[in-house]
Order: C-alpha cells, then structure tokens, then sequence
C-alpha cells in the first residue's frame, strides 16, 4: 500500500482522509474542455463528467473569473441578514426554467442537502395545513438522494444504507420502475397499455397501508442514475404516480440532481413525461460542477401555505446557503447553458453517442443493455444473454473502468444494478459541451476498455 509520495525516496505522512484509505488517486492539476491532466502529463477523457457534474467542461475562464469578481465584490453575507443581486438573478433564472407553478428557488450547497430540505419543507407544509402527523416520506428501492440521514433515509441503496441501520428514520419504499429487470415479471408494453402497473400499484397499497393521513412525500428521481446506471422510466410512469399522489394528497419531489440542466435533453427529465411536481431537486450541473451548489424549486401552493398558514418561515438553512460565490457560478453556468446553445448540442449528439455505444452492444455479448437519452447513458454488463448479473466479487465495472482509465478515460462505474446487490454499470455521460470528434474518441476508449475486459474473461481472470 502506498502511504504517501515523497522527495528522494523519504516516505511522508498522508494528511488526506481518502474515501478509500487503501487507496490513492491520480493528481490532476488542470482540466481544459472534456480533458482533464494529470501531474505525470497523463490526459483523460472526462466521460462521466465527473459525478455527472462538470456538464459545461473544465477549465471555463468565464465561470471562474465570474467567482473570482463575485469574491472581490462580497465573499459572503448572512442569507438571514442579507442578499446579494447574484441570488436574485439565479433563483429567477431557474425558476424561469422549471415547469408550471414551481417559482420559487432554495439555495444548498449540494444535492443531499437539497433533498434534506425538500423532505423537511414537505413536513413543514403540512404542520402549516394543521396536518402534524403527515410525516412519512416513501422513497424507492435501487435510488440515491444522497448521503445524509435523512436523504439516506430516503434512498433505496442497500450497499448505502447498510453500515447505517440503526440511524435511519422510519421512511418507505417501493419497487423502481425497471423494466428490464422488473420485479412483478411484467412487460413494460403490457403495463403501458393495459395502464396497470404492479410498481405504481404496489405505491398505492403502501399509502393505504400507512394511512394517507400519514404520509407527507414521495420522492423519486427521474431516471434512476447511479444506482442503476441511467435508467429512464416507462413513457407514463409518472403520470401514473402524479395521479396517486393528487389522489391521497402526497407531496410529488423530484430529484432531478443528476438529471438537471439539459443532461437529458430537457432543462429537467420530468419535463419529458408532462408531469407537475411540487418540488424539483438540484445540484452538480447548476454550477456545471464549478461550485458546491444545488437546492429545491418549489411549488406556489407551498409557499402559499407557508406564508398563509404558517408564519413564513422555513425553520431550516444553513451558513453557505446562497453564498455569492457558489451562486455567482451557477449564474455564469446559466448564462453558458443559454449562448453556448447547450440543450442543442446535446439533442444534436445524443443519437450518435447512442449509436456507437449500440454498436459496442452488438460486438460484445457481456453488454447486456444501453439505456438513457441526451447525453446520459448507462451500460449494463451481464454474464450471459439473459442479463444474469456477474458475481458481484468480480468487480467488472470497476475493472472496466480502472481499465478505461489506464488507457485515457474516465467513466462512472456502479454495481448493485440488479437488486441492490447484483449486477454491474457503467454511467457515460461526457460534458455537454463534447463534440462529435470528441464523442467517437470516447467511443474508441471504451471499445479498448472492453476489448481488453473480454480479454480477460476469455482467460477466466
Ligand atoms: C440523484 C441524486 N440525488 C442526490 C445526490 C447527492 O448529491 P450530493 O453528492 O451533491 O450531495 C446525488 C449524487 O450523486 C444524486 O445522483
């Protein structure tokens, strides 16, 4: 194990606390549109954009001087004292964005404590309406809202969730809509016409179950991202669960921290299935990955309730909440979305990365399935034609993308994809300002990563 690097040999102390303490990275130290460098002159392919975070690319001069102003100008004020014009020209600029009756913008610095805060909004609305004892957020199994507890809490990833058991609030969940390997045996054209989903049934009965009276949310995120590797939902899926939750008088959040600011195709995924929540969740592609930023867009009747019912205040926030930095970047990534025509490109590229990743499909018979739209896809790998997940001690998608890496890409590999448990992904989605040149790169990196995979699986290494 490598503890540190040194001078001449003289090993020194790692300070760094690793999220893997067995393990070093590679040092980059810089990046310039979908490359970023390493300190030995090593180039990589940012195929994954990072956590699906730096959608506007690295090294963007414009975002960084905007911070850099931002800082001269005011590093920081007290949103409970203060606001700057930045806050206010972002929180207009995504509220404009969202759908229908979702206005009103809350800033975090990231997508948990996004989903913290839509979770605890839910609770407070209801409080405000006299309804204390709605309170049960149901969630869904194979999904991640983050690393909080209470987001945690809300999330379905077993391999998360796990070391924190006995820490968890008392929230539900339900089966994911994925098809591809669905838990009722059903076929996703059978539910579709027949308009009778097991999954959104199985919703249902859970509501009924605890008592509408009890239940203040259900949150869901768009297409299921890291958990199981670019999944988007059946076409009327939502609309489906948008009914259930109008019916029983649940609060509908979307999470769409992955899923933001055109990574799909759309400014939010949700906007592809015609469906209203009452709270959308961001994050990573705000800023375009520049700054530690995300929050919530909410709903009119929301804040109506709370300024009618309650006493207008959001018993929540936190210190950097708006700071004028992170928001600064957020602005300056909004004004890049917008000249730079970034939604184009991405429908513009989307059928020819989808294309050259079908292509690898058919080569390899271990790529069981391509999945996703815009630029964000996932790639499912299976022992055989049937989707049988690899044992999960093989680390195929992690040894694929150490492979990728060794060779001048970077992927988001995931496991678990099955069942929590089983079955291995890969996450390809490059910043949307990737060029088609650039996309056939990342095409030919991948196709070495697999060959070499299949290579290895020949040997029965
Ligand atoms: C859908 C989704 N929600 C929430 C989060 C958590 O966001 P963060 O890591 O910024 O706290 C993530 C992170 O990957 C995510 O993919």
């Amino acid at each position: 194990m490598k503890l540190g690097w040194g001078d001449g040999g003289v090993q020194v102390k790692d300070y760094v606390f690793h999220r893997d303490l067995t393990k070093t990275y590679p040092i980059i130290t810089h990046g310039k549109g979908v490359y970023l460098y390493g300190e030995d002159g090593k180039r990589y392919l940012d195929g994954c954009s990072g956590a699906v975070a730096a959608n506007l690319g690295h090294g963007d001069k414009r975002i960084a001087e905007a911070m850099a102003l931002q800082a001269e100008k005011a590093a920081f004020v007290h949103t409970m004292r203060f606001e700057t014009p930045v806050l206010h020209k972002l929180a207009e600029k995504i509220g404009k964005l969202a759908p229908g009756s979702l206005n009103r913008v809350y800033f975090t610095c990231g997508g948990s404590e996004a989903n913290e805060s839509a979770i605890k909004l839910s609770r407070q609305y209801f409080r405000n309406r006299g309804e204390p004892e709605k309170q049960v957020v149901i969630g869904r199994w194979l999904s991640y809202h983050g690393n909080t507890i209470g987001s945690l809490s809300a999330g379905g990833d077993i391999k998360r969730r796990q070391p924190y058991n006995g820490y968890l609030l008392p929230f539900q969940h339900v089966s994911a809509p994925h098809c591809l390997h669905c838990p009722f045996n059903r076929e996703e054209s059978d539910c579709e016409t027949k308009k009778d989903w097991s999954c959104v049934a199985e919703l249902e009965r859970l509501i009924l179950e605890i008592g509408p009276s009890q239940v203040s949310a259900f949150i869901a995120e768009p297409f299921t991202g890291s958990q199981a590797g670019a999944v988007p939902p059946p076409k009327s899926y939502f609309r489906e669960v948008r009914a259930l939750c109008d019916r029983y008088d649940v609060l509908l959040i979307i999470d769409e921290v992955m899923t933001g600011f055109c990574r799909t195709g759309a400014h939010f995924a949700i906007e592809h299935y015609g469906v209203e929540p009452d709270i959308i969740t961001f994050g990573k592609g705000v800023s375009g990955g520049y700054s530690a930023l995300g929050g919530m867009i909410v709903h009119d009747k929301i804040i109506d309730t709370l300024l009618q019912y309650g006493d207008g205040k959001f018993v929540h926030g936190y210190t950097y909440s708006g700071h004028p930095v992170t928001v600064a970047a957020g602005l300056a990534a909004m004004d890049i979305y917008e000249s730079e025509h970034i939604l184009r490109n991405v429908k513009g590229l989307e059928g020819h990365l989808f294309e050259g990743l079908d292509n690898l499909r058919k080569k390899y018979p271990f790529v069981y399935d391509i999945r996703g739209k815009g630029l964000f896809f996932g790639i499912e790998l299976a022992s055989n034609q049937d989707g049988q997940p690899f044992p999960p001690d093989l680390r195929i998608a992690e040894r694929l993308n150490e492979k990728a890496m060794e060779l001048g890409a970077v992927f988001y590999p995931g496991n678990g994809t099955v069942n929590g448990y089983a079955g291995d992904h890969l996450i390809i989605a490059p910043p949307l300002i990737i060029s088609e040149r650039e996309v056939d790169e990342l095409i030919s990196l991948l196709d070495d990563a697999l060959k070499d995979l299949a290579d290895s699986l020949k040997e029965g290494t």
